[in-house]
């Protein structure tokens, strides 16, 4: 079935406008066209699913809506402001303040506290140390490890490093999360944890979530699906609308 669109987008706020972007990166001579003219509008408090295979432009495209790398051609918009405009501070503001990233591999700091991780972009955006240790504590309150404050990295298992990551990424409230297959290293169970957790952030604090993901269980949780594939858009679909896909997919364990 046909994505209805205007009846999707009717009364939405438009958050991060993608304008045919187009990302060529060079190897060697050669051109390597990894976004081939993506277009797509992402409102605010969606959740969003980005599916593809491996090498179809998933991270490439999160990085030019995380303003960490720009198009080729093509403009970004963040609530209507064009990032190719901004200047290398308003930049940084951006990605400190309205922008937070979620990757695969956590990419937390090994030799600091879990609190000392997620205060750390507090610390980058001039947040005093006092309302940066409540504001950690309370974050990491919120993904469930309140009594892990003090543990390094090495001290926690794979799912509790997502959590602190994921709690490291809302540091400075930001409007937009961008998560990079964030369950790709984890077990089934914790995986869902995570899943659960990014619903609750998005349906009940309201964090527009864009999620990159081979994993059929994200989608239960996602509002839009985007299938990406050699760099451009294939389809989209809401999630009503693949749930008899779903359920062929064989049984479905929801809990
Ligand atoms: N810095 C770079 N230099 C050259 N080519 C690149 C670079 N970054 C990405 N590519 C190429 O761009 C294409 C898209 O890569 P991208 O990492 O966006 O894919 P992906 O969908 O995130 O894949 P995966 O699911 O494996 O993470 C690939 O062909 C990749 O090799
Ligand atoms: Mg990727």
């Amino acid at each position: 079935m046909d994505f209805d669109f205007e009846k999707y987008a009717a009364g939405r706020e438009v958050l991060v406008s993608v304008h045919n972007i187009r990302r060529i990166f060079m190897r060697g001579e050669e051109e390597v066209h990894a976004l081939n003219g993506i277009n797509l509008e992402i409102y605010r408090g969606e959740y969003i699913c980005v599916m593809g295979p491996s090498g179809s432009g998933k991270t490439t495209f999160f990085n030019m809506v995380g303003g960490l790398d720009s198009p080729t051609s093509g403009r970004v918009f963040i609530e209507g402001v064009d990032m190719a405009q901004l200047n290398a501070e308003e930049l940084a503001f951006l990605r400190c303040r309205k922008i937070g990233y979620v990757f695969q591999q956590f990419n937390l700091n090994t030799v600091m506290t879990a609190l000392e991780n997620v205060t750390l972009p507090m610390v980058f955006a001039g947040v005093s140390s006092d309302e940066a240790r409540a504001r950690g504590m309370a974050l990491l309150a919120k993904v469930g490890l309140a009594d892990r404050w003090s543990h390094t990295p090495k001290e926690m298992s794979g799912g509790q490093m997502q959590r602190v990551a994921i709690a490291r990424s809302l540091a400075n409230n930001p409007s937009i999360l961008l998560c990079d297959e964030p369950t790709g290293n984890l077990d089934l169970k914790t995986g869902k944890e995570i899943h659960w957790l990014l619903h609750d952030l998005n349906k009940i604090d309201g964090v527009t979530i864009i999620c990159a993901t081979h994993d059929h269980n994200m989608l239960s949780v996602s509002d839009r699906m985007v299938w990406i594939s050699d760099g451009q858009i294939e389809r989209i679909a809401a999630r009503e609308d693949v749930k008899i896909e779903k359920a062929s997919l064989g049984a479905h364990d929801d809990d």
